[in-house]
């Protein structure tokens, strides 16, 4: 499995339950690398979605224990095993923070878009620098949009046990 995450260089994700900013390039890298792909989210990061709604032409897989949590368009799963059962093996994880937490360790990839600097965040991804198991494999140029530095980066698993 893939995960896909947008993080400072801390690693932030989120704040008040919402992304750290909007990049419309990176909008279409994410759509680019999810399209025709299952997407696997926590019911939290559904709701930061236009209208709550989940993300067309992708097949919405939801983490959520509230039995009456039933949006349209989305099969919902009450614990990570039901969703292991039928998450496909190219599907991407993306997000939030407990979901990426708990599925980090089902993932061989992970695309991370760097933002350049430290934003104020209360939501985390795990620091794959600081994980031997994990290891930057690809790179991409420095870019710019709307003053704000990022890059795109490829991490690969390069141990399970390490
Ligand atoms: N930078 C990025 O790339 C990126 C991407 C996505 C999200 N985010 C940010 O991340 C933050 C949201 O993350 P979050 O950790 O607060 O929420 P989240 O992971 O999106 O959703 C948490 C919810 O998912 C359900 N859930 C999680 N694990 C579960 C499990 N094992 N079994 C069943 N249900 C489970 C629960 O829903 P119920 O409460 O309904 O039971 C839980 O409250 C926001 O700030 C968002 O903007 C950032």
């Amino acid at each position: 499995m893939n995960a896909i995450v947008a993080a400072d260089q801390n690693w932030g994700i989120g704040k008040d339950g919402d992304q750290l900013c909007y990049l419309s390039e990176d909008l279409k890298h994410f759509r680019a690398l999810t399209l025709g792909h299952a997407v696997i989210l926590g019911r939290r990061t559904l709701a930061t979605f236009p209208g709550g709604r989940p993300l067309k032409g992708r097949r919405n897989l939801i983490l959520s224990r509230d039995p009456a949590f039933q949006p349209e368009g989305a099969e919902v799963f009450r614990d990570i095993s039901a969703l292991l059962e039928r998450a496909p093996a190219d599907a991407f994880v993306i997000g939030g923070g407990s979901v990426y937490q708990s599925m980090l360790d089902y993932c061989d990839t992970v695309y991370v878009t760097c933002l350049e600097g430290v934003w104020p965040a209360d939501v985390f991804f795990p620091n794959l620098d600081a994980d031997p198991r994990w290891r930057l494999a690809d790179e991409g140029p420095q870019m710019e949009q709307k003053g704000t530095g990022f890059r795109y980066l490829i991490y690969r698993r390069v141990c399970d046990v390490c």
